[in-house]
Formats: C-alpha cells, structure tokens, sequence
C-alpha cells in the first residue's frame, strides 16, 4: 500500500537515498554544500546550488570560480561549522581549524585537510527564486594518495552517513 507524503521539503526530499557533502571553497570562505551535481560529461561541468542570502553567492558573482573539497567523516565538525556560520562574521579556515592550499587554475584556496580537491570555473548561471546554480567547466582536479570517493561524507534523512557495502558490480 503507498503512503503520501506531505509536498513540504522535508517529508520528499527524505524519500531521495543519502547524498554527498562537500565543502566549497570561493574566495578564501568555506561553504557546506550538499546541492552538487555534474550537468555534462564533454566538456565535464559541475555545478553547485547556492542561495542567495550566503556570502558565498557575493563572492561566486564576483570570482566565477570553485573548488569542490571532498571530505571524509573525520572532517564531521567542520562541515557542521561550514555549513552553519557565515563567512561575513569571521574567517572559517581559522575557525574549523583547516588549512588553506594552493590551487593550480583558480583564484580558490583548497582545504588541505579534504581528500580530493575539484576546481572550476563558472560559464552558466540558473536563477531560481531563492537560489542559483552556478555551473561550469572543470579545470583541475587532483586527489590524496589512497583516497577514494567511496570514503567520502553524506547527509542521510536525519544524520550524516558513510558509503555502506558494495551490492553488486554496475
Ligand atoms: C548539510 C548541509 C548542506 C547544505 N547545503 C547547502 C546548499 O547546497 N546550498 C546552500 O546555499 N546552502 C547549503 N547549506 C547551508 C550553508 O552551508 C550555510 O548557510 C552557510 O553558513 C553559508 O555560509 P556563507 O554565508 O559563508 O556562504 C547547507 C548546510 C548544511 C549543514
């Protein structure tokens, strides 16, 4: 028997499976982002969504370019602490205690302490009401020896998660 679902956010966006968690660096400020998806493979172009009340949304408008940051479960309160003070009251690299490192093809540091590093630059913008999708090419992406996507943090319905076990080959 199906159940509804109230059309609320919450209620249907719980129905989806757990979903990445990167940390989005632009500028020299630090974003939590769980809206990060790929829009084409020839070239690759990534893309975040961003409100347009976050500090982050001032400074892609001005800079055009990103580095996605992948993080792993060890990096649990910086990604709480990124995802719930805004850059406008302070510098987050020092309040989560990360490191900044360089990067090779963007105005964007890196978060030394990630486990793989994607950068971009902006060629397309999607206004929505409240938000915009700031997309566009990879330029550069690089990974720590021994790090594999399948170590990275997601958010599930009411907690962050780990990848679980391999069900069968694709
Ligand atoms: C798990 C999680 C996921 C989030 N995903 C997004 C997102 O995809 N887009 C967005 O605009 N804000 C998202 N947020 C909220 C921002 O991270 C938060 O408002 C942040 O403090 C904004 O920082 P800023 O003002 O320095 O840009 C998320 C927060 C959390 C905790």
């Amino acid at each position: 028997m199906a159940i509804s679902v109230p059309l609320n956010p919450q209620p249907v966006l719980s129905l989806l499976p757990p979903y990445p968690i990167v940390l989005v660096t632009t500028g020299a400020n630090i974003i939590t982002i769980n809206q990060v998806a790929y829009f084409t493979f020839s070239p690759l172009r990534v893309g975040i969504g961003v409100a347009h009340t976050r500090y982050t949304y001032g400074l892609l408008k001005k800079t055009w370019a990103f580095v996605i940051n992948v993080p792993g479960a060890d990096l649990l309160e910086a990604v709480r602490l990124c995802g719930s003070v805004s850059g406008r009251d302070g510098d987050k690299f020092a309040r989560a205690g990360l490191t900044q490192q360089h990067s090779d093809l963007v105005p964007a540091p890196g978060i030394a302490e990630c486990g793989a590093w994607i950068e971009c630059r902006v060629d397309r913008e999607i206004d929505f009401e409240e938000r915009t999708w700031f997309v566009g090419p990879v330029v550069a992406a690089r990974r720590r020896e021994g790090h594999e996507g399948g170590q990275a943090l997601m958010c599930g319905r009411e907690a962050y998660t780990i990848p679980g076990p391999v069900v069968g080959p694709r």
